[in-house]
């Protein structure tokens, strides 16, 4: 059994996932993972390889042949596919628009579950996607669906002039067979949509210390 402990943070898109694991990873010294990333960069790889990504046949058959390599880099998570970091490149309009169809392949979901679990051996984390409550870390005590009105989150995505339609996305993740978009059990919902940065982190380290997290700001 591992020592090590992980809070699950999980929400639609542009809900402020990311950005309040990264201020929780900072505040409290653990690693930040972006599982996110993980589905983006096997995406980027299929389109690079021109792979048909409505034949799951063909799509299992590119991922096998895949060297996936998750690492940490500071005190954040890091992904490189055959030897790349795929960079700016896993937020590009086509990684948006393909990403939530490779994420619904049931032997997608199983290679890259098994290695955010890796990060447990080494490390305390803060992981954040949408499946690491309910299917990642089921069992952990940690755990904030981060949620946010939808022209808010539609706003969030222009702000930072980004091509990406945030309600398809939600759409299919929240459909899908395997491992859809769910409050988790035990998950204590946060609203970001009135909330600043620090104000949401705040209210972040409240549910923790709800879910009996000792807190130690570094
Ligand atoms: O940051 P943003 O909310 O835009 O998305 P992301 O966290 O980078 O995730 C991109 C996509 O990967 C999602 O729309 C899901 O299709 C998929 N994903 C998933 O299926 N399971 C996760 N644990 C994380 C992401
Ligand atoms: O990871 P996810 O897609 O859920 O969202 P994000 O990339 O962390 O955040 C989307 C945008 O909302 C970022 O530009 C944040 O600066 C902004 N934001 C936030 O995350 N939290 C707030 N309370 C207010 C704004």
């Amino acid at each position: 059994m591992s020592s090590h402990f992980a809070i699950a943070i999980d929400g639609p898109a542009a809900s402020g996932k990311s950005t309040l694991a990264r201020e929780l990873a900072r505040r409290l010294g653990l690693v930040m993972v972006n599982s996110g990333a993980m589905y983006r960069a096997v995406t980027w790889r299929l389109i690079e390889d021109g792979v048909d990504l409505s034949n799951e046949t063909a799509v299992v058959s590119a991922l096998e042949a895949m060297e996936i390599d998750c690492g940490v880099d500071g005190l954040s998570s890091t992904v490189s596919i055959d030897g790349v970091d795929p960079g700016e490149a896993l937020r590009s309009e086509q990684v948006n628009g393909k990403v939530s169809q490779v994420s619904a392949v049931p032997a997608v979901r199983e290679r890259l579950v098994a290695l955010q679990r890796d990060y447990l051996k080494t490390a305390d984390v803060v992981m954040e996607g949408r499946d690491i409550g309910t299917v990642v870390f089921p069992d952990s005590p940690y755990k904030i669906y981060v949620d946010a009105d939808e022209a808010v989150r539609a706003q969030r995505r222009v702000a930072i002039g980004e091509v990406d339609s945030v309600a398809d996305r939600d759409r299919d993740d929240s459909q899908r067979k395997t491992a859809p978009l769910k409050v988790a059990e035990g998950a204590v919902i946060l609203d970001t949509s009135d909330h600043t940065i620090e104000s949401g982190v705040d209210a972040a380290l409240e549910i923790l210390r709800s879910q009996g997290l000792e807190i130690r700001e570094i």
